[in-house]
């Protein structure tokens, strides 16, 4: 076991530059430690600290020592005078190598971790030969000096499938109710019990998300602490918009005033701008630009829910066809040129578009785009001037339909885009 006493403290050191080249992630990352990478210290040092290059969350965040012998989790706190900074004070150290793992939780709310080894030496007079490590392997594999983006892992898997199903239910809620409260008391039978399924589906989903989100975030060998989380600012967001949609279930559900609802998902929908690499990157610029992307999507989708499904009149389908017609088309606009903004913002340059996951998943979505615009266009053109026949209105009806189902998909591959690193 580590033994337990103090010794004399140091200064904080740079790391290797090696560890900083070797960093392929924009996240958060560590930028000096003390004791620094590859240090040889004539004591035991009294501390470790680890300065980051943004704001991280001590209450997910964990530092565990090894020697060739033993391992150690010190406990974490934040330095009170920086944001970036992580403590964690140390037992009295044998002389001997030492390999300090880290892991903390980034801005944009994915787990980042690392490790590096200092040496205790023997003290002046005794043999020189303290007991080491072996290669990394031995503790954990290729991380030695590194930093990268914790995972990808099962937790990570499903955390992005439920997000992406969240996010669609969620902005599906806010067009059908945008809907809804634009034709007020003409809105059809069956609309609300539509909104009440979708408010419920939302709930569960984001809730589910957020319990995803807390089990892929928890350092490993801990029990998931909501305390913790909601500590967080990626966690306060996550458990904000599960409020506010739970808010709007009420609102549809037992008060039934649906313009309350609206502004309620339509404020989960804008808080949403603020989780993800949003949160992490220019977040001045991306934070609302996600939120107008969001906004335009649940124009969109709403509206082709609403025309997919309503219980709409025969006489008044034309008329909610060209209402959502016109949506759409401004929708689209601004949906292609926040989700081209932001991409740029995450991107480096061009090559990294092509040789990137996170550029690739871009390019699915770009592809997703376009074949919504197909649709669109096919509607407008071939189906709309069909609409004063019954059969018309059907077509109409099944090609939203199959354009919904493309809407689902590409919200899927925007869940996994929000787990996938963006390349550095
Ligand atoms: C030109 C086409 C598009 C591009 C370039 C684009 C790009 C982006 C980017 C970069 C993000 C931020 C993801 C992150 O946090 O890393 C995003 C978010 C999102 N996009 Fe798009 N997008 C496009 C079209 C669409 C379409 C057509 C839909 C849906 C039908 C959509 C749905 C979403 C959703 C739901 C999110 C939020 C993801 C989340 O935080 O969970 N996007 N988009």
């Amino acid at each position: 076991m580590i033994a337990q006493s103090h010794a004399a403290g140091r200064s904080v050191g740079r790391t290797s530059a090696f560890a900083l080249a070797a960093l392929a992630v924009l996240h958060a990352h560590l930028v000096s430690s003390s004791p620094e990478d590859g240090e040889a210290l004539s004591a035991s040092p009294p501390m470790i600290r680890l300065v980051f290059s943004e704001p991280v969350e001590a209450g997910l965040s964990q530092i565990v020592v090894w020697s060739a012998r033993d391992s150690l989790e010190i406990r974490v706190r934040a330095d009170s005078t920086d944001a970036r900074t992580l403590i964690g004070d140390l037992p009295h150290l044998a002389p001997a190598e030492y390999q300090v793992d880290w892991r903390v939780l980034s801005a944009d709310g994915h787990p980042v971790e690392g490790s590096y080894r200092f040496t205790v030496r023997a003290p002046a007079g005794a043999p020189d030969t303290v007991p080491t490590l072996g290669p990394p392997a031995a503790h954990r594999p290729d991380t030695a000096g590194h930093a990268h983006a914790a995972g990808p892992n099962i937790a990570a898997g499903v955390s992005a499938v439920l997000r992406g199903l969240a996010m669609f239910t969620l902005v599906a809620l806010a067009g059908w109710l945008v809907q809804m409260v634009a034709l007020g008391g003409a809105a059809p039978r069956g609309a609300m019990r539509t909104a009440l399924l979708l408010a419920a589906l939302s709930t569960a989903l984001l809730g589910a998300h957020f319990a995803a989100w807390l089990w892929h975030v928890t350092p490993g060998g801990r029990a998931p602490d909501l305390g913790a989380a909601l500590g967080t600012g990626p966690g306060r967001v996550e458990a904000l918009r599960v409020g506010l949609v739970f808010l709007a279930l009420w609102a549809i559900g037992l008060a039934r005033r649906p313009w309350i609802a609206l502004t309620l998902a339509l404020a989960a929908v804008l808080v949403s701008g603020a989780t993800g690499h949003s949160a992490g990157i220019s977040p001045r610029w991306s934070i609302p630009l996600k939120s107008l992307h969001l906004i335009a999507i649940a124009v969109w989708i709403g509206g082709v829910a609403w025309l997919a499904v309503a219980a709409l009149d025969p006489a008044a389908f034309g008329a909610s066809a060209s209402r959502v017609s016109g949506m759409a088309l401004g929708a689209v606009i601004v949906v292609g040129l926040t989700g081209v903004a932001q991409s740029a913002l995450f991107l480096p340059d061009v090559p990294a578009v092509f040789g990137s996951a996170y550029g690739r998943l871009v390019l699915a979505k770009i592809a997703g785009l376009a074949g919504l615009v197909a649709f669109g266009a096919w509607n407008r053109r071939r189906l709309m001037p069909r609409l004063d026949e019954s059969a018309g209105q059907a077509a109409l009806r099944s090609s939203t339909r199959r354009e919904l189902a493309l809407m689902l998909a590409v919200s899927l591959v925007a869940g996994v885009l929000a787990y996938v690193p963006p390349p550095s």
